[in-house]
């Protein structure tokens, strides 16, 4: 539960820059208080997805150890703002998101793209994967879920590089939910018995795909993803976190496996979660605090009293 605090943390400094068009002041608002919470936790935790690499990002990098090294060993996953722009512009689905597991549990993947899909349906390995096409997919989410082709939902980031995936989709006469941003929370509704949204299809970032990786690891479902790389320095990237096999599909186990903690906030309404409210002294938030080896799912509303002594970022 501790982990609340942090992602909590986060979403709440992030909030204050929610719409006035300077992501760079949201990211670092949200960096520093999620920090600043996680060096408070008792663990030994190693970052190994996180703001990037030691030499680009002065918090949270790559390899910062963070906790007060008197706990458990563990590696954390984190993205204390997904959704910088739909922050910087007051959209929808932006979350302050934290992953943790014993160590080596998670990809340590690099920071280029990844080609994704997820479902909620936990035994779709095999069945439902990036060895398909879209519309192969399609078919076989209708066969194994009943939901007629033209009721299935796939939720897909608005991008020119995304033509091609939507125009596959309409061909085959399914419906399509396009989101500016925040393919974390796309993977996560996917999981959702609330959510009509069936798939999730598209590139986006491969640390924000191992981080929905553990969401769904506690939830339920499958996802794959593939990394791809747009030139010789993003391959450099990959071959120094030991990664060779540049074609490789990488299973949802593959991607976050074990016994996982995962917890967000939202810093805007969203899908899943409600985004933070602010009313002078106090404000609101909303959670999702999630356990891979219980399932157990919890959402956390709480309150916050900023006039409190104690009550710290
Ligand atoms: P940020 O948190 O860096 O703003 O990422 C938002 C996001 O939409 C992710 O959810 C997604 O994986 C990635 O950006 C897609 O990248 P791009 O905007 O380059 O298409």
């Amino acid at each position: 539960m501790d982990m609340v605090r942090v992602t909590e943390a986060a979403a709440l400094a992030s909030s204050k820059w929610i719409g006035k068009g300077d992501e760079k002041a949201a990211d670092q608002a949200a960096v520093t208080a999620m920090r600043s919470v996680l060096n408070k936790l008792n663990i030994d935790a190693e970052v190994v997805i996180g703001e990037g690499e030691r030499d680009e990002a002065p918090m949270l990098f790559i390899g910062e150890k963070v906790g007060t090294k008197e706990g458990p060993a563990v590696d954390i996953a984190l993205d204390p703002l997904e959704g910088t722009s739909i922050t910087a512009q007051g959209g929808r689905n932006a979350l302050a998101v934290i992953a943790a597991a014993k160590k080596g549990h998670f990809l340590n993947a690099p920071d280029v793209y990844m080609d994704k899909i997820a479902v909620g349906i936990s035994d779709a390995k095999g069945k439902i994967g990036l060895h398909k096409s879209i519309q192969e997919n399609i078919k076989t989410y209708s066969e194994l879920s009943g939901k007629a082709i033209e009721d299935v939902l796939v939720c897909v980031l608005n991008r020119p590089r995304h033509e091609q995936l939507i125009k596959d989709i309409r061909e085959i006469g399914s419906r399509i939910s396009l989101i500016e941003d925040g393919d974390v929370a796309g993977v996560m509704v996917t999981a959702d018995p609330e959510s009509d949204i069936d798939l999730y299809v598209g590139s986006g970032g491969a640390p924000e795909g191992v981080l929905a990786a553990a969401a769904l690891q506690c939830t339920g479902g499958y996802m794959e993803g593939r990394l791809t790389f747009r030139n010789e320095d993003e391959i450099g990237r990959a071959n120094k976190l030991g990664i060779t096999d540049l074609d490789k599909i990488y299973s949802l186990d593959e991607l976050a496996h074990g016994e996982i903690f995962f917890a967000a906030t939202g810093v805007t309404d969203g899908a899943l979660l409600k985004g933070v409210k602010l009313f002078g002294e106090r404000g609101s938030t909303h959670s999702i605090v999630m356990r891979a080896s219980t399932g157990t799912v919890r959402f956390i509303e709480a309150n916050h009293n900023f006039s409190r002594k104690d009550w710290v970022l």
